[in-house]
Parts: C-alpha cells; sequence; structure tokens
C-alpha cells in the first residue's frame, strides 16, 4: 500500500505496479493518475489505527510512505509495532527532515560538512546571535513548514524582522526554535540514498529548480521540474558525498539508538571546498522521484522491502537507465500563492513524456485541475536538451487553459551542453 496523493506518489504507483513481486497495490488517498495504477482506499493517513487496520484486513505486505508529515508524526512506529513492513524512518530518525537544528547537530558530531550555525530557542537570542554571521543571513524554522522555512536575508534589518516573525508564530511550532547558518555559494544538486538502518547503497541524482519563475527568478516552490541524472555531481562527487555525508549520517543515527530506514535525501551545496549538506529529506523529493523513477530499471517493490526488513545487502544493486529523464511541472495559475481551482485539462494529443498527476482530479471522465502543481510532464532523451524538447513538445500538447509552466527547465545543462557541442 502506497500512502500519499502527490506527483511523487503516482510516479512511485507507477514502478511499483510494474515490480513482478506487486500482486496488488493499493493507495490512500491517492490521485485519478494514482487509480490507473493501483485501488484507491478512502483513508485518513493521519489516523494511524485505520491504516493499521486496513493493512491487517487486507494483507498488506508494504506500505510505501510518500510524504515527510506521517513519516515525522511516527506513523513508521505504529506501522512497524504492528508487524507491518514500511519505508520511511520512524519518528525519531525522521527528525532529519522534521528538526533543522536535530541535523545541524548531527553533523556536528559527526564531522559531517555542512554550514556553520547555530540554534536559538528565544527572539532575544536569536537576534543577538545574528552578530556571529554575515549578511545575507540564513534563517531557518527548526520544524516541518511545508518548504517554507528557510528566509534567506540580506541586510540585518530584514534578519531581525524574519526572526520577530518566527518567534511570533509566523511559522507556527515550526519556528519556536530557529537555526542561523553561514551563507554557502555554488550549484545545489540532490543526492538519493537508501539504506535500512545498516548497508546504505546510492540511488541516483537529481537537479531541481525551486523558483516560480524563468532564470530561478520569484517566490520558492516544492519545485517547478527536475533531471536525472544531475551530471555536475560526478562519479568522483557522489563518491565523496557517500563517504563524506550519507554513511557518516547512517553511522550516527544507528549508533544513536534510531537507525535510519528509508530513503535519504540529502539536498547538497557544491562549494568551491567539496559538496555540504544544505539539508536532509526523510523520503523522496517532488519532483525529483518522478525522474529517477523514469529510470529507475529494477524491481521497486522488492527493493523497497528489502529496506524495510533490513535486508539491503542481499537485494540486487540500484540499476538506473543511463538516458536523461526531465520533468516539467505544470501548475496552476496563482501558484504557489493559492492556485485557481477547478480548470479542465485534456491529455489526449500527448505523445512520447509520461504525464504524472499532483493535483488534480476527475468528475465524470473529465480531468481537473484540483491543486498548486498539477502535472508533471517527464520525458528522456540521450542529453538534457533531447529529454528538454521531448518534455516541452509533450507539454505544447496539453489543453490546460489555467495553468502554466516554466520554459526553461534543465537551463544549466543545456547551457553546458551547448558549449561542449
Ligand atoms: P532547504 O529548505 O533547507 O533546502 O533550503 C531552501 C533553500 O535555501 C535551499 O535550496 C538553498 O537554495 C537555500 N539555502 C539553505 N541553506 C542555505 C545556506 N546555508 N546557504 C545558502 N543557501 C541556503
Ligand atoms: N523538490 C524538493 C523537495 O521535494 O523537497
Amino acid at each position: 500500500m502506497l500512502l500519499g496523493s502527490g506527483g511523487r506518489e503516482h510516479a512511485l504507483a507507477w514502478k511499483l505496479a510494474q515490480s513482478p513481486n506487486c500482486d496488488t497495490l493499493f493507495a490512500a488517498p491517492g490521485n485519478p493518475g494514482i487509480a490507473e495504477e493501483a485501488e484507491l482506499v478512502d483513508l485518513n493517513i493521519a489516523d494511524h489505527s485505520a491504516v493499521i487496520t486496513f493493512c491487517a484486513g487486507h494483507d498488506i505486505g508494504l506500505v510505501v510512505v510518500g510524504p515527510e508529515a506521517p513519516l515525522v508524526d511516527g506513523l513508521g512506529d505504529s506501522l512497524r509495532e504492528a508487524g507491518i513492513p514500511v519505508f520511511g524512518p520512524n519518528k525519531q530518525a525522521a527528525q532529519l527532515e522534521g528538526s533543522k537544528g536535530f541535523t545541524k547537530d548531527m553533523c556536528a558530531a559527526a564531522n559531517i560538512p555542512t554550514a556553520g550555525y547555530r540554534r536559538h530557542d528565544s527572539k532575544a537570542s536569536a537576534t543577538a546571535g545574528l552578530d556571529d554571521f554575515q549578511a545575507p543571513y540564513v534563517i531557518k524554522a527548526d520544524g516541518l513548514a511545508a518548504g517554507k522555512g528557510v528566509i534567506i536575508a540580506e541586510t540585518r534589518a530584514e534578519a531581525e524582522a524574519v526572526i520577530e516573525d518566527m518567534f511570533g508564530g509566523g511559522f507556527g511550532d515550526a519556528g519556536a526554535s530557529v537555526v542561523i547558518e553561514e551563507f554557502m555559494t555554488g550549484e545545489e544538486a540532490s543526492f538519493f540514498a537508501l539504506t535500512d538502518g545498516n548497508d546504505v547503497v546510492a540511488f541516483g541524482s537529481a537537479q531541481d529548480h525551486k523558483r516560480v519563475g524563468e532564470c530561478d527568478t520569484g517566490p520558492n516552490t516544492g519545485g517547478m521540474g527536475a533531471y536525472s541524472p544531475a551530471p555536475v555531481l560526478t562519479e568522483a562527487l557522489q563518491a565523496e558525498v557517500m563517504e563524506r555525508i550519507i554513511k557518516p549520517t547512517v553511522a550516527y543515527m544507528a549508533a544513536h539508538g534510531m537507525p535510519y530506514s528509508g530513503v535519504l535525501f540529502a539536498g547538497l551545496m557544491l562549494t568551491c571546498e567539496g559538496p555540504k549538506l544544505i539539508e536532509y529529506n526523510a523520503r523522496f523529493g517532488d519532483p525529483e522521484c518522478q525522474v529517477l523513477m523514469t529510470r529507475f530499471t529494477g524491481d521497486l517493490a522488492s527493493l523497497m522491502l528489502a529496506v524495510a526488513k533490513g535486508e539491503l545487502a542481499a537485494a540486487d544493486t540500484p540499476a538506473f537507465a543511463d538516458e536523461t529523464a526531465l520533468t516539467v511541472v505544470m501548475a496552476a495559475n496563482g501558484y504557489p500563492g493559492v492556485p485557481q481551482k477547478g480548470g479542465a485539462i485534456s491529455l489526449e494529443r500527448v505523445e512520447g513524456a509520461k504525464v504524472f498527476h499532483a493535483g488534480t482530479d476527475e468528475r465524470d471522465g473529465q480531468l481537473f485541475a484540483n491543486g498548486g502543481r498539477v502535472l508533471n510532464v517527464t520525458a528522456t532523451g540521450a542529453s538534457v536538451t533531447e529529454a528538454q524538447n521531448a518534455a516541452y513538445a509533450a507539454v505544447d500538447a496539453i489543453d490546460f487553459p489555467t495553468g502554466f509552466c516554466r520554459r526553461d527547465i534543465g537551463w544549466r545543462e543545456v547551457k553546458r551542453e551547448a558549449v561542449h557541442d
């Protein structure tokens, strides 16, 4: 059973359904795209006992948790206590995403490269603590803030206003504690690893596009497009990330009685001093998962079950197609502010791409927008440029008048490929 309802979960459902070892796939709450791959179940996934009752009644052999909130809320613990294998960490281990301060302290203790930092639990201490840093100031709400908890303030006055807002409740409980960090410069990339708490394997790289506007302008979003692999993360850099960041993390968590099981998603800054950890997520990225799943050639259900059961050492090494996968997010007008709901969508003319559903709904055979990020138009090619061309050809065949997308997904690599041609 797969939990979640976004484009990430549609990509997971699509791959899980292809697994020879997956006889039946349920999903809750799902979406119209996921419904093509799985039987949807009307379950409140925040209700742990309802999830356990359903699993027990349907002989569920594996639960795959897509989003972070249920993990940080301890759904992994509840399922494991009930004897149900689960892909995703327990509550304590999910602190790697749920508490930025926890992760920074872990990095300090395990000598993992990351930006210098200080934690503060009061407005007075945080304001005074700005003296330890220079502009631009990086200020982070400690807890989960739906991707909005990181503010980069250009001036001291702006930084003080951000601190005032965080301790004033502007970020809910997430802002009761803050982390102030040194500002790092470099190119960002994402790296994924699977671990069962003991063994760990690399699971690919990607680059996301967080800003809503072309040329990386405008407000931050959950991600407007991605591609995989990220050539900027060379084999040598990936090996360095595994040795200096991922493996020490897995070892630290195990040594401190909170073994991490699931996918570790490392957000990295490639600085002139080498790769440094920006943050961890306890789940796959969205839309990074869509491009990883497009390239993954293995049996996902068996691999995830091996992770869940602590048997990763005996599993096949994850294999990926050499080609590039690129996904373009189509969002509803208004996103990342209030998105326009109910706009009609037609996918009939799409060819040569896989369209994953995120915020869609279906009534009487008609597809509608029902969220901020709505569709993930995903194509492959021998280069980022080719994958980009194929993805935008499909975007142009989609009829979604109340939606928009960035037209430059992949620009960094497309520019580099043009130079090399
Ligand atoms: P996060 O939610 O932690 O990934 O942060 C969101 C974004 O803020 C990152 O993708 C970076 O672009 C930026 N960011 C976070 N921490 C730093 C830092 N210490 N230095 C520079 N940029 C940062
Ligand atoms: N696309 C960024 C994330 O999933 O956190």
